[in-house]
């Protein structure tokens, strides 16, 4: 299973980055305006940052077909790994279809029904992104979602790879990995959290207590 990192914050990758467990970086209009720097030079930056063999998703803020095409290609042009992030939507899917036959891949966002997946694989997207945080905001199940999804993309020859979006926490990952998600995009703190157990902390605490009562060195 690939993790991205779910930011448009340059630190955080390199933090990731510095731990090696991060594949990829997806980022959304939302995440970069936050870091108050431009648009393109933002995901061109982080293009960089990550190399070659890590995919960055990079959305399109166009909604017509016509400015959304035109996007999509600047985008691509940015650097060989920015992977095109479109909205769902016949627009957006029909966008995928003609990017997919230039051979840019794309990764088709905000999903929240199996059937809009079951579209985004049709249409040739490389990457879907349901939102299983904001399902479950919703009071709904965000990974029966993923779940139906697996099962959908398992009964047919789709390519598309099943890309867990808005995930809140660790259970969410957890629960991804036991369903085969391809990845899990994640935020920093979520990626941190992953390594936590109570227990490992306590464990080495002891350790390390237990020798320093020795008074020993490491090379004693
Ligand atoms: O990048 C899209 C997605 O991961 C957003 O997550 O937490 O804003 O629902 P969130």
């Amino acid at each position: 299973m690939r993790f991205f990192l779910d930011t448009a914050d340059t630190e955080e990758i390199a933090q990731g980055l510095d731990w090696g467990m991060v594949d990829g970086v997806t980022t959304n209009p939302s995440l970069i305006a936050k870091q108050g720097l431009p648009y393109l030079g933002t995901v061109k930056k982080i293009a960089e940052l990550v190399g070659e063999d890590r995919p960055v998703s990079g959305e399109v803020l166009a909604t017509d077909y016509t400015t959304m095409m035109e996007e999509a290609r600047r985008l691509a042009g940015l650097a060989p790994n920015v992977v095109v992030k479109v909205p769902l939507g016949p627009v957006g899917l029909k966008a995928v279809r003609t990017l997919r036959q230039e051979g840019t891949l794309c990764n088709v966002t905000l999903c929240f029904s199996p059937t809009q997946a079951l579209l985004a694989a049709k249409a040739g997207a490389a990457y879907i992104s349901p939102f299983v945080g904001r399902v479950d905001d919703i009071s709904s199940d965000g990974m029966l979602l993923i779940e139906q999804i697996v099962e959908i993309y398992g009964n047919y020859d789709f390519e598309t790879e099943i890309l867990v979006a808005s995930v809140r926490h660790p259970g969410h990952v957890a629960e991804s990995a036991m369903m085969g998600a391809d990845v899990a995009t994640i935020p920093l703190k979520t990626l941190r959290q992953l390594y936590k157990h109570p227990l490992t902390d306590l464990g080495l605490e002891r350790f390390l207590a237990d020798w320093a009562k020795t008074g020993k060195s490491f090379d004693d």
